[in-house]
């Protein structure tokens, strides 16, 4: 079947995840040998569209990089053309503005007649905002975190589990040898899947959810009675969105010029603190963070996002207009759900 469409812009936004690379590479190869369609791909998000900083891909360009980690093009997590810093007001407030039509503009001068916009929600929302004025997109969802609606598994949560898992087995170790407890807080922001994968793949003693607020003399008196009972060290497992009953998520900072501006950190040593205190067992508080998001994928994640970048490309030379790519059932179904909306519960689209 002839493609709709002769050219599209690739990018990838919001935070980074070890595949992005090999979603690109599917991205590109799909288009150029499947379906003829020339591929530009955009550097640094939507800042690239915004200051059209943009190149050409050819095949040679995505290969060998299946295996590599980040993303060769560049990300930008802030960067909204419909919300756009454009100085101060006489109160000393930010004001913005929406620069949309112009990279709308922008896009079709150089015959770029479709996006595939990889990234997280805030990368999604920006995405739909575009489709709402006419520029096509179709996304493809990044998130270690495993939160998007409609999708059953998102790519990079598998290599995110994975990494978590092995420092979980190793500091398992170190808290058997020094008789300490050892609270190992990770990313996932409001969803617990990190923490619930891990904790269990590591056998961590205690696993903490946002989605259930934590009771800290429950946690207390568990590891004391551990400790009665000779084992003289606890791993607990943390994602970095609990919080104590009644109580609130721990925010570490706040970006208001990022479209999700809060940035969560520290219950891992706000809990680790007061086990220490409530117990007078030695603990110790450990950040794993970033460490999830870096290094090369998984064999899962590569080929996933092999099939999620290729089926986006399908998509657009099908003619679908803002579509978001899924993983549906388990694994062995490919879907698709309006973009940055609730995901249709139906077959592959
Ligand atoms: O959404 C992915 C994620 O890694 C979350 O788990 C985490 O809360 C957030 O991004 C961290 O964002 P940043 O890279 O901006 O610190």
């Amino acid at each position: 079947m002839a493609s709709a469409i002769k050219k599209i812009g690739v990018l990838t936004g919001g935070g980074d995840c070890p595949w992005l690379n090999a979603a690109i590479r599917a991205v590109t190869k799909t288009a150029i040998f499947e379906h003829g369609i020339e591929v530009v791909g955009i550097e640094d998000a939507f800042q690239g569209v915004v200051e059209h900083r943009m190149k050409p891909l050819g095949a040679g360009d995505v290969s060998g990089i299946l295996t590599h980690g980040g993303t060769f093009l560049g990300s930008s997590a802030s960067c909204d053309p419909g919300r756009m810093p454009a100085g101060t007001n006489s109160q000393g407030e930010m004001i913005f503005e929406d620069i949309r039509e112009e990279c709308a503009r922008g896009l079709a001068k150089r015959g770029i007649e479709a996006l595939v916009v990889i990234g997280g929600d805030g990368t999604m929302s920006v995405a739909s905002g575009f489709v709402t004025l006419g520029v096509n997109c179709v996304g493809v969802p990044k998130t270690i975190d495993n939160d998007l609606v409609g999708s059953d598994v998102t790519i990079g949560f598998s290599t995110a589990v994975e990494v978590a898992t092995e420092a979980l087995d190793r500091l398992h170790t170190t808290a058997m040898s020094h008789h300490r407890v050892i609270v190992t807080e990770v990313m996932g922001r409001n969803a617990g899947w990190i923490a619930l994968h891990a904790g269990v793949a590591s056998g961590a003693d205690v696993v903490v959810i946002p989605e259930i607020e934590y009771d800290l003399g429950a946690i207390c008196d568990f590891v004391r009675s551990r400790s009665q009972r000779g084992k003289r060290f606890s791993l607990i497992c943390v994602s970095e969105g609990a919080r104590g009953k009644g109580g609130e998520r721990v925010v570490k900072e706040i970006d208001p010029s990022a479209p999700d501006p809060i940035r969560l950190g520290g219950v891992g040593e706000l809990l680790a603190d007061d086990i220490e205190r409530e117990t007078g067992i030695a603990t110790r508080a450990v950040v794993l963070g970033h460490i999830l998001r870096g290094g090369t994928p998984n064999a899962s994640d590569r080929v996933l996002a092999t099939r999620l970048g290729a089926r986006a490309v399908e998509l657009l030379a099908e003619g679908a207009q803002g579509r978001l790519v899924v993983m549906q059932g388990r694994g062995d179904r490919r879907g698709s759900a309006q973009l940055c909306a609730q995901a249709e519960a139906g077959g592959p689209g």
